[in-house]
């Protein structure tokens, strides 16, 4: 079983993703931390964002290991990452790392912005998460600043990165962010996380012709 979910920055996809791979006993990949790896291992190189060479080199190195490092989960990480998602080398490279791991028994739940449209056309049921912009830069300002110094995050920036973000990863001429023809939407402005969470098991549950739901 291959479930695959895309959706912009902070929709809630990464969550919900992790809590239907530990429902169904799936594998799960959030593949936004190999864009942010690429990202962080180019800088450490030495390497310049905008040389599409020195990303694509990083990619070829990637340590799956790493991809747990919370120094990805900076707000400058993922502005690095959406620079680096651009460029075809990169998604060439991270795309067999991707495949292989969806067609590993026993399946995967695999979150992105091209999952449905590129990595998995194929997966049993698609979704796409998503949520107003200014619903999201608050979540993601919320997450900011449990783990900045005081004063240093403003939610006003927080939804302009968000909003820029959106736009260079929708207008992207390679693997844009959209929703799939045959993914379901789920639209999570105005549901906490176990509310998306059900909603998103009624809906697999409805793609695979089944009537269960969440417990
Ligand atoms: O966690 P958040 O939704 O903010 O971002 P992420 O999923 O970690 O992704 C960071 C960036 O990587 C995105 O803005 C995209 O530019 C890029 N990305 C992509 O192009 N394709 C994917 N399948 C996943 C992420």
């Amino acid at each position: 079983m291959i479930v695959a979910i895309d959706g912009p920055a902070a929709s809630g996809k990464g969550t919900i993703a992790k809590r239907i791979a530990s429902h169904y006993g799936l594998r799960h990949l959030d593949t936004g931390a190999l864009y942010r790896a690429v990202a962080r291992d180019t800088l450490a190189a030495g390497g310049d964002l905008s040389d599409p060479k020195a990303a694509a080199a990083a990619a070829a190195w990637l340590d799956a290991a790493t991809f747990a490092d919370p120094a990805l989960r900076s707000a400058k990480m993922g502005e690095a990452a959406s620079v680096v998602a651009r460029y075809p080398e990169v998604r060439a490279v991270l795309l067999t790392y991707q495949r292989n791991f969806a067609w590993t028994k026993p399946g995967a739940v695999i979150d992105g912005r091209d999952i449905g449209t590129v990595i998995c056309p194929d997966a049993d049921v698609k979704l796409f998460v998503t949520a107003t912009p200014e619903e999201r830069a608050h979540r993601r300002f919320l997450e900011l600043v449990a783990s900045a110094p005081a004063g240093t995050v403003q939610e006003a920036d927080v939804l302009a990165d968000i909003k820029d973000r959106d736009h260079r990863d929708e207008t992207r001429p390679t693997a844009p962010l959209r929703q799939a023809e045959d993914a379901a939407l789920l639209d999570t402005t105005n549901l906490d996380i176990d509310a998306a969470f059900k909603a998103a098991i009624d809906l697999i549950e409805a793609a695979m012709g089944n009537a269960g739901r969440a417990g």
